[in-house]
């Protein structure tokens, strides 16, 4: 039987469009026809990357401030937030600003509109608090304080949400690595984040990934045609559909 993915019909709202995975993923969304918001600080950055062509698309605001936060949510059903601090520059704001708050404000503005889907980017090994990231304002901590706000907003009423954590971040190009999906954050590795994008978009509407926590990493390289049996990795463990994975979600 040829597997032939349904398509999403709503708009995804693409938050850290501009950054390097949030540019595979909006690649991704356009590949696949998804219709797209890129939500961006820089509308000159946005252009460069993607043309004069994505201009309608994009709305500019951070992820610091509500209102522009809401005027980008207008009419968004789904929203891929792949935002992160700079844990190496001091100039930037810290994990907590970011990791933590700004997808805490971000989770909570989209729950209270017409979102019912809400995809993260966080990272593998968060419930490890002795990680050496940890030393970078305690980076790994404050993504795990992100993700429990999502899990809680996204798992009552009509809505959803994936977390992905994804290993250390290579920049390689698309589906030329068998993938490996895991739980309970005991793996470690590395990914292409264009992979990352491809998997992110995927959960869309992977019914595997309603509701779902699962880590990221490459394995052996081998061309894929398409990423979406990595899901059936989760399968395997676990009922589908879960609305939430209570005690053990954030570990899980
Ligand atoms: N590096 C790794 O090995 C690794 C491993 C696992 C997980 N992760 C996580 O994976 C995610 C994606 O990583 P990446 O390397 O693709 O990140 P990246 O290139 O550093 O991009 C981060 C994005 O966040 C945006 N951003 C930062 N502060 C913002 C704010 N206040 N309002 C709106 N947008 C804001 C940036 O905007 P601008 O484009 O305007 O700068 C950028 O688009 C991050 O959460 C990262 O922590 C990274």
């Amino acid at each position: 039987m040829t597997e032939q993915p349904e398509q999403y019909a709503g708009t995804v709202l693409v938050a850290g469009a501009t950054g390097r995975t949030g540019q595979w993923i909006v690649k991704s969304l356009l590949q696949h026809g998804i219709a797209c918001r890129l939500f961006v600080r820089s509308r000159q950055k946005a252009v460069e990357l993607f043309g004069a062509s994505a201009e309608p698309a994009i709305v500019t605001g951070s992820a610091d401030n509500p209102d522009e936060i809401r005027r980008a949510l207008e009419g968004i059903s789904a929203v891929i937030c792949a935002i992160g601090s700079a844990v190496t520059d001091p100039e930037s704001p810290p994990p907590s600003a970011i990791d933590r708050d700004a997808v805490l404000r971000l989770a909570a503005l989209a729950s209270e509109s017409d979102v019912s889907r809400f995809i993260l980017v966080s990272s593998l090994g968060v419930t490890r608090p002795e990680h050496p990231l940890n030393r970078y304002g305690r980076v790994l901590d404050m993504k795990l304080e992100g993700e429990a706000g999502v899990r809680r907003l996204f798992s009552t009423g009509n809505r959803t949400f994936t977390i992905i954590r994804p290993g250390g971040l290579l920049d390689g190009p698309p589906r030329q690595h068998r993938l490996v999906i895991s739980t309970g954050d005991h793996i470690s590795g590395s990914i292409d984040r264009s992979d990352v994008a491809e998997i992110a978009v995927l959960s869309l509407y992977a019914p595997e990934a309603a509701n779902r926590t699962f880590e990221l990493i490459r394995n052996e390289e081998e061309p894929q045609k398409s990423l979406q049996p990595v899901f059936r990795m989760l399968c395997d463990r676990s009922a589908p559909h879960r609305k939430s994975e209570p005690g053990a979600s954030e570990n899980d």
